[in-house]
């Protein structure tokens, strides 16, 4: 038997799946395609979560365009975080070029250009569903988290916290829960101290210092009603094809504190809303995260302790994460090792730094008789790469470097009538579109202190009753000289020296 023909049934084997999967695209032997030799990954261990890394320019995003509209294909949603916009043309059809036909040649499949459901989503001023939360919803200990308090500061929120709960003031906003923070160290501070012990001004103030800065990178967008209902999420179209749900987050890279909330919110959300799945075949939702270094970059140790932990356990609730990252040393180790797939596009090896990096990153793959790791990693072209999945009993299938599939809608963005369009026809835009401002903390507290106020006006109008006149009395100064102990003695003496 020739080595191809060895390889070929090496990856044939190591690739079989009984239940369905997704075709990556062919494997390589020395540079170059062996046709048919395909690199499939069963649905099945899709929710075991992967990593797409590679440097810049070496077809990432082209491979999170290729897994998620094959992805739809299979009648899974997916939710795309597009951090550069680039990602919009999954909508329309490919144009096809001669280049694409003859990777496909190559590889052994046919070409199809088609679109698919798209529902465009926005955090922020830009046009599509927009995405929020309520502060209530967010709850006190992710909130903590985010702002990277102390445990001190951490009891104060989860006391506001409680103290809406029993006192039914809905925290939606910032501003609600900013009014809660000052009304307990001001004008409800009687209040707060009999029921919930006393709270120090110094700390509600480094609390109120840290929502400002939250605030100042744009979360007050997020934050409020409508709240978003995740479910939303998992839409498939009447074709049976799965949502593609795409964040378009162009404006918030230089914003990192408010991605990570609004990731961790999100996640924490799917986590308590979708049910244990148990053993199933195929996921429920799959998110892929462009950039992903940007909710490493700054996090806290608590707030990467919470990713850990959601990442841990979202996956028996069939929800499957990939992160899309230049460096596998951007992800934390901690996530790192829990990811399944891993398509690894070619690095670069231009400083000491990025040799080590390489290195680090070979030893991460299992060892191949086919492979010099190191040097594929290095020599990989644009729209190639090493893949390593796991097979449906969980084992790593047989490293292989991939010459990946064309993505078979638009590579480029959509045109801005096309995306008006898009945006015009959404059931969801509609939905989440009008800003709701119901009464809340900021109001009710405001209404209570405005009452307050105007008892105490009033009792100081009212005509002065006796008691109030003989209290008066007792504080006049001139009485409190003609009553004090030493004057009395002083007249005592007088009257001593008078008689005698
Ligand atoms: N699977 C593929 N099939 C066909 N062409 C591809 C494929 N992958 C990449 N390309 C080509 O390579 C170009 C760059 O790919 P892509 O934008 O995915 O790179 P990237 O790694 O995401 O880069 P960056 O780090 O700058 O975001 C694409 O515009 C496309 O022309
Ligand atoms: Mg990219």
């Amino acid at each position: 038997m020739s080595t191809r023909d060895e390889f070929f049934s090496h990856i044939e084997k190591g690739y079989t799946t009984k239940g369905d999967f997704i075709t990556m695209g062919a494997a390589m032997l020395d540079g170059e395609a062996v046709t048919d030799a395909y690199v499939k990954i069963p649905l099945k261990t899709l929710n075991r979560h992967g990593l797409i890394a590679g440097a810049t320019g070496t077809g990432k995003t082209k491979t999170l365009q290729v897994l998620a509209e094959n992805l739809s294909e299979k009648g899974i949603p997916v939710l795309l975080m597009d951090l550069k916009g680039d990602l919009s043309g999954i909508a329309q059809p490919s144009p096809g070029h001669p280049k694409i036909d003859e990777r496909h040649q190559k590889i052994g499949l046919p070409f199809e250009a088609k679109g698919f459901p798209v529902e465009i989503l926005s955090l922020s001023e830009q046009d599509g569903v927009k995405l929020r939360a309520t502060v209530s919803e967010f709850g006190p200990t992710l909130l903590s988290r985010i702002l990277d308090l102390t445990v001190t500061q951490e009891g104060i929120v989860a006391v506001v916290f409680k103290y809406c709960d029993d006192n039914k003031l809905p925290l939606l906003d910032l501003k609600d829960f900013k009014k809660v923070l000052q009304y307990a160290t001001g004008e409800g501070k009687k209040e707060f101290a009999k029921d919930y012990g006393r709270i120090s001004t110094s700390s509600t103030g480094t609390i109120l210092r840290k929502i400002i800065e939250l605030e100042q990178q744009g979360a007050d967008l997020f934050f409020g009603e409508k709240s978003f209902e995740v479910d939303d999420l998992t839409r498939i179209d009447k074709n049976g094809k799965g949502y593609i749900n795409i964040i378009r987050l162009t404006d918030i890279q230089d914003r990192p504190k408010l991605f990570s909330t609004f990731m961790l919110s999100l996640l924490a959300e799917i986590y308590s809303t979708f049910p244990e799945q148990g053993d199933s075949d195929s996921p429920e939702l799959i998110l892929f995260i462009d950039e992903a270094h940007l909710i490493f970059k700054e996090a806290s140790k608590a707030l990467l302790d919470q990713i850990e932990g959601i990442v841990k356990l979202i996956r028996s609730k069939g929800i499957g994460l990939y992160f899309v990252t230049q460096n596998p040393t951007d992800v934390p180790n901690e996530v790192l090792a829990q990811l399944g797939l891993k398509v690894q596009h070619a690095l670069r090896a231009f400083t000491a730094r990025d040799r080590k990096a390489i290195k680090l990153t070979a030893e991460n793959y299992p060892e191949s008789p086919y492979y010099n790791t190191k040097e594929v990693l290095t020599s990989l072209g644009i729209g190639e790469a090493l893949i390593s999945a796991l097979d449906e009993k969980g084992r790593p299938t047989p490293l292989a470097a991939t010459l990946l599939r064309a993505p078979m809608s638009r590579m480029d963005v959509l045109t801005d009538s096309e995306l008006k369009t898009a945006i015009k026809s959404s059931k969801l835009v509609k939905k989440y579109g009008e800003v709701i401002d119901r009464e809340s903390a900021y109001e009710i507290l405001n209404e209570k202190i405005e009452k307050a106020e105007k008892a105490a006006e009033k009792e100081k109008a009212k005509p002065k009753s006796k008691s109030s006149r003989r209290r008066s009395t007792r504080q006049n100064p001139v009485i409190k000289v003609l009553t004090s102990a030493t004057f009395i003695r002083g007249v005592l003496g007088v009257l001593k020296k008078v008689l005698r």
